[in-house]
């Protein structure tokens, strides 16, 4: 977990857009982490590397499903973008060592999932809020995420699932099943 080792590496395969991207939720996580008690050298890694996967091309990134053995869902497989999550939590752990907490917070960091703890909360809402986002609600967003983890949750799945729906995309069953338990 060399942080500067990642970042080189990042900067090497990345876009600029992507790389800043990359910093931004570094450096939101580690916020997210002081605020919540959560380790920050932890989050702040987690947050570098959550989308290193995601600019892998396509014959990529099913080289590495085969290589891996990482199985793929009906959805990921007609949306392969979704697949950088399982992708980078793979990379975390076989090139940089990471442990799983880092794991599953990159593994769920696209689609949400019922089962993520408080970090993995932590470098999903970030990944939203790191200071390159733009969008409209941004701001609310990221005050609500220092305040209420849970509540900023919801609000991002809401906002994220009327996005697909606009944009006629598929929705993951684990974004439904993450927004129905933060409900109940
Ligand atoms: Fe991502
Ligand atoms: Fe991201």
């Amino acid at each position: 977990m060399d942080i500067e080792e990642a970042k080189k590496e990042l900067q090497r395969i990345l876009t600029e857009k992507r790389y800043n991207h990359s910093l931004g939720t570094m450096k939101m996580a580690k916020e997210l982490a002081k605020v919540y008690g959560e380790d920050e050298e932890k989050a702040a890694f987690a947050g570098l590397i959550h989308d290193i996967a995601k600019e892998m091309p396509q014959d990529k990134i099913m080289e590495y499903v085969k290589l891996h053995n990482i199985k793929m869902d009906k959805i990921e497989e007609k949306q392969l973008g979704l697949m950088h999550a399982k992708l980078g939590a793979s990379i975390a752990k076989e090139k940089y060592n990471c442990d799983e907490e880092i794991q599953k917070a990159i593994l769920y960091h696209t689609t949400g999932n019922k089962k993520m703890d408080r970090f993995a909360k932590i470098i999903y809402l970030a990944d939203k809020t790191e200071e390159n986002r733009t969008y409209e609600e941004v701001e609310k967003l990221r005050k609500m995420a220092k305040e209420d983890l849970n509540g900023a949750l919801l609000f991002t799945l809401d906002f994220t699932i009327q996005k697909s729906i606009r944009n006629k995309r598929l929705i993951h069953p684990d974004t439904i099943d993450l927004r129905n338990y933060l409900l109940s």
